[in-house]
């Protein structure tokens, strides 16, 4: 007996597995027609080949597996005359033969193709188990195979990671649910691996417990000097049209400031460093050094007051309004607290940012659904940015994995949707982060709308139900020939059903999810205190708690700087909390709003220069 039909006997609860169940009536390419012998009729368990079902067809000294993609009572008349009353078309996937190492094994592909007549066998469980069970060490068992509960279903680690992958499907399948059990999986396998994810719906801050350092607008220091220019352009203008000469006065202010922060010991310096011309100065528009806002507003002021002509002095006027209202807007806070402080805090606001060290706590939840959404995509590109920078100036010293949930939003297929830097930032992880440590997990319910090349370099594809012909168009054209025809079962997936495709997986093929206790499922804080409330009954104090969200995360008008931050604090749940300030506690800083709420006095200075109306013009009276 064959090493490799010894192992149909193994764990097989079938009468006879030596008894082929068909013949092969035709082959085309790695595709071929079986003919049935057994009675579509016959309702017995093992009888049943239907779509889904793994078959073996024994070829020379191999066993090709294959899977069935269609049945179908049509039977050919030859096959009928050698007792077949149905067929099923199989894709072969690969096929489990002798190595030279006499050990039995499964490759993937087809090196010896099947004749006509070749015996079909149902594949039994000894057989199933060595295809999917992935002999390499870091392997995690993310479910089993639908086909057969008693086999696992795993993924290579090191092969998801180092070649990035997507969690695609439509709304409620099940992506959040995968990703969160993958995540606890991959820290079990790879406890030196760190992980940021972007959490577009605020779910995953309590799924990790202690391990998760959870960071919302509260409690996030992201200095605003961090930012490149682009990102900053992003948050003062965002898409407004007509904008052009302030930008451009704004990109020869920045680098001056920048060089007066760091050479400022005194005015006949700060003096000479003004003097300088843009070439002298030595730091780019995007150099991620510190300046001060009181420096680049003073600047601006200063070059202002030598102007004649009044549209001029308009334009700068107009920025330094602008600067001053994003900076006094309390939803900016964690941009602008410390703005004219200073201190070079960019080695523990990347530490804090990416766990290095990582103090118990490998991952970081970024909540960003509380950050004002002009700004959520220049806090993605600014994160993806550092991301990949600190991986390629550590030389992928501290592996990082950045799972961006709704990924669509940032890599839009249609270029014109979207921040240009974030897409960059991500496009570039995706790209070249492997070689750097820095891998990247996609997740989105609307692949069509992904960026192709971005989807083009995930290797590992995790496909959930998906009914929408253009998302498993994308998918057809990212997996492999073989696989393509398994993408027609996409629609009829169960919730925590996955179809897993690529380097990570074994071959693709139904997977039933692990199920998720009930506390570790992904749900919005709003949504998990709604079905907290369910009977409770929601009063009027709730509709206020509401409100008070809502109108937190849109308006500016009735809080300051600092009542905002503080209400905000004392408001924080104490796990929030337990995130310490990306800046050093500074004392409260006499000079912070004293230069962008100004003084009175000053403000009635610029509207004479201009002789305009008392009261500044805003950039949104424009
Ligand atoms: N592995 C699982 N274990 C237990 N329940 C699950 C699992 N997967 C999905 N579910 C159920 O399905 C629901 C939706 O799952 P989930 O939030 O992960 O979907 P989603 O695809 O991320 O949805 P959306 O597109 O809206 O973000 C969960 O609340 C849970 O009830
Ligand atoms: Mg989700």
């Amino acid at each position: 007996m064959l090493q490799v039909d010894r192992l149909r006997h193994r764990g097989d609860a079938s009468p006879n597995p030596d008894q082929p169940i068909g013949r092969v009536v035709s082959v085309r390419g790695s595709q071929a027609t079986v003919g049935l012998l057994r009675s579509p009729l016959d309702s017995s368990n093992e009888a049943r080949s239907t779509v889904g079902k793994f078959l073996g067809i024994r070829a020379g000294q191999s066993l090709l597996v294959g899977v069935i993609t269609n049945v179908s009572i049509e039977t050919p008349p030859l096959a009928k005359e050698l007792g077949c009353h149905s067929t099923a078309d199989l894709d072969l996937m690969g096929e489990i033969k002798q190595s030279a190492t006499a050990a039995v094994q499964f490759q993937r592909g087809v090196t010896e193709y099947p004749a006509i007549g070749d015996p079909v066998f149902a594949v039994s469980a000894g057989e199933l188990r060595l295809v999917f069970n992935v002999a390499s060490g870091s392997v995690i068992e993310i479910g089993h195979l639908q086909q057969d509960s008693t086999i696992g279903a795993y993924v290579d680690v090191d092969d998801m990671l180092s070649k990035h992958f997507a969690v695609l499907g439509t709304t409620g399948v099940g992506k959040s649910s995968a990703v969160v059990l993958m995540l606890h999986e991959i820290l079990r396998a790879r406890p030196e691996l760190r992980i940021f994810v972007l959490d577009a719906h605020n779910e995953y801050g309590r799924l990790f417990g202690d391990k998760a350092l959870v960071l919302n607008p509260r409690n996030l220091r992201l200095p605003f000097w961090l930012f490149s220019f682009e990102e900053m352009v992003d948050v003062l203008f965002g898409a407004r049209p007509g904008t052009e000469d302030e930008v451009h006065i704004l990109a020869e202010a920045i680098p001056r400031a920048k060089a007066t922060y760091t050479t400022y010991r005194g005015p006949t310096e700060r003096a000479a460093v003004k003097r300088n011309d843009q070439r002298s100065i030595g730091y780019s528009v995007d150099t991620p050094v510190p300046y001060r806002l009181a420096d680049l507003v003073g600047l601006l002021d200063e070059r202002m007051g030598k102007l004649e002509n009044r549209s001029s002095r308009m334009i700068y006027h107009r920025l330094i309004t602008r600067i001053e209202s994003v900076c006094n807007d309390p939803r900016y806070a964690f941009m602008f607290e410390n703005a004219n402080v200073g201190g070079d805090t960019m080695a523990e606001v990347l530490g804090q940012l990416f766990r290095l060290p990582p103090n118990g706590k490998p991952i970081t939840v970024m909540q960003l659904a509380g950050f004002p959404s002009e700004v959520v995509d220049a806090v993605v590109s600014v994160i993806c940015r550092m991301a990949f920078d600190l991986g390629l100036w550590s030389e992928g010293a501290a592996p990082l994995l950045l799972v961006c949930e709704e990924a669509h939003r940032y890599t839009a297929a249609d270029r014109s949707v979207g921040f240009g830097p974030t897409r960059r930032s991500i496009s570039r992880i995706a790209k070249e982060g492997r070689k750097h440590g820095v891998f990247l997990g996609l997740v989105s319910q609307r692949p069509a709308e992904l960026d192709a090349t971005i989807i083009s370099q995930c290797s590992t594809l995790f496909a959930m139900r998906m009914t929408n012909d253009r998302d498993q168009a994308i998918l057809r054209s990212a997996v492999s020939d073989g696989a393509a025809s398994l993408l027609d079962f996409l629609p009829s997936l169960g919730t925590g059903e996955v179809f897993a495709f690529g380097e990570g997986g074994a071959l693709p093929t139904r997977v039933k999810l692990k199920q998720l206790p009930a506390q570790l499922l992904p749900m919005s804080d709003v949504e998990s205190s709604a079905r907290g409330d369910l009977g409770a009954g929601i009063d009027e104090e709730f509709i206020g708690a509401v409100l008070k969200r809502w109108r937190g995360a849109s308006t500016s008008q009735h809080n300051t700087l600092d009542e905002g931050t503080r209400e905000a604090r004392t408001n924080d749940p104490p796990a929030r909390l337990s995130a310490p300030p990306l800046q050093p506690a500074h004392p409260a800083d006499p000079a912070r709003g004293g230069l962008l709420k100004r003084p009175l006095g000053d403000r009635l200075n610029i509207a004479k220069a201009f002789q305009a109306p008392p009261q500044a013009k805003r950039w949104h009276d424009n």
